[in-house]
């Protein structure tokens, strides 16, 4: 049976920062960051939107009446959680009105908590066929003003339909996964900020690669692919990574472009940039039905995975490139201070506030400790 996605899209905020600008106010030279990191924009959300917000909203472009009702789990990948307990998927469940017969839940493991819940979709799929699982990969990626990481900061989600028979992509079931216990990039409970040694995530992040891809040869053979697509803190990583693996292979380079064409525009989506990578490739890359693609998937801490997929017939119908790219064109671009004032403000409990990004789905304050959100989708 193939089971894969069937349906795939992200949302972002409204509001994004200029690389360059950000680079002058932090007196960088700006091809530090443009060359050195690949990154030309950066995502930034204002106080009224979380991850369950903005994986609402993205999960709300592909779902229809139909999937709402046969959709039997839902799986919030997130290393940005808003509660120690209760899964943000129940709030997206509930937001989207999917119907009561769901278990929703959320899974952590660095960036690489979205891929776990894609295979965890794929297990339930496999027992059960005519189930759909709705996979949400949603984060804010902050790392606090004048840090080290803080030109890679961005957000955003990324809400992935997993069934059998799927429009766009059979993920296939060959994977080597690894786990090295490292503290390369954690975040303890009483930090509202990620603590990374960055040195140590770079190589981390190659040598688990290195580690994975070796493994995956002896284990499967040497294979062909038509893109390689990778985790992507930062586009750079990602090239650095193929350029390792594959040396200069010029259709995987030119392909690797392609798949980064809107994480160097959004920033780093934590669970989501894997993901994000793939709309990238598949709305903007020439590829054909039943090429095969590889996907490296990194979480920090650290556990990572090679895997395989290949693209259905006319996959290319079921994409929603246009809605994705108006959304990026459309953006407003807010200069380094108000970044500095709207990514870090603070949300204070027990205040009504508004829905600064007109979005349809917005977080309108805590009160009592009990999140509030506001939906205009009555379906
Ligand atoms: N022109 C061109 N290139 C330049 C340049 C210039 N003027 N100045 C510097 N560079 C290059 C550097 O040579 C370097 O390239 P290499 O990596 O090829 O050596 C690159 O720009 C970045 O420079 P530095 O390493 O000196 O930058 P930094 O110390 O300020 O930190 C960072 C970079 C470690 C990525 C930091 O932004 C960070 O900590 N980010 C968060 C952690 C992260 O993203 N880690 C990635 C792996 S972990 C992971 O993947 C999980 C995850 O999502 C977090």
């Amino acid at each position: 049976m193939n089971i894969g996605i069937d349906k795939i899209a992200f949302h972002i905020p409204k509001y994004y920062m200029d690389i360059v600008d950000f680079a002058k106010a932090r007196n960088v030279e700006s091809d530090k960051f443009t060359i050195g990191l690949g990154q030309k924009n950066m995502s930034v959300n204002d106080r009224s939107q979380d991850i369950v917000t903005l994986g609402a909203i993205a999960a709300s472009k592909i779902l229809t009446k139909e999937d709402k009702e046969q959709i039997d789990m839902v799986i919030v990948g997130t290393e940005t959680g808003i509660d120690q307990s209760k899964a943000a998927a129940v709030y997206i469940k509930s937001l989207l009105n999917i119907n009561d017969y769901t278990r929703c839940i959320e899974i952590k493991q660095a960036c690489y908590g979205a891929t776990a819940a894609l295979w965890y979709a794929i297990s339930h799929i496999s027992l059960n066929p005519e189930s759909k699982v709705l996979v949400v990969a949603s984060d804010i990626a902050k790392y606090g003003l004048n840090t080290a990481g803080e030109s890679t900061q961005g957000a955003g989600a990324v809400a992935m339909l997993i069934s059998k028979d799927p429009k766009i992509l059979n993920v296939k079931n060959n994977y080597v996964s690894c786990t090295n216990d490292v503290m390369d990039f954690y975040r303890p409970n009483d930090s509202i900020y990620a603590l990374v040694d960055g040195k140590l995530s770079k190589d981390m992040y190659l040598d688990c690669l290195n580690k994975v891809y070796t493994k995956y040869i002896q284990k499967y053979g040497k294979k062909e692919y038509s893109a390689m697509l990778f985790h992507i803190p930062y586009p750079k990583l990602g090239k650095k990574g193929l350029d390792m693996i594959e040396g200069n292979n010029e259709k995987l380079s030119e392909n690797f472009e392609k798949s980064i064409l809107y994480n160097s525009n959004i920033g780093n989506l934590y669970t989501g940039s894997l993901f994000l990578s793939l709309i990238s490739l598949l709305e903007n890359a020439d590829l054909n039905e039943n090429e095969n693609i590889a996907l490296y998937s990194y979480g920090s801490g650290a556990v990572a995975e090679f895997f395989e997929a290949s693209l259905v017939k006319d996959y290319k119908k079921h994409l929603l490139k246009d809605m994705h790219i108006s959304m990026l064109n459309n953006r407003e671009k807010i200069s380094v201070k108000e970044y500095e004032k709207m990514f870090f403000e603070n949300l204070d409990k027990d205040v009504e506030y508004k829905n600064i990004s007109n979005e349809k789905i917005y977080l309108s304050g805590i009160f009592d400790n009990k999140r509030k959100y506001v939906s205009d989708i009555n379906e």
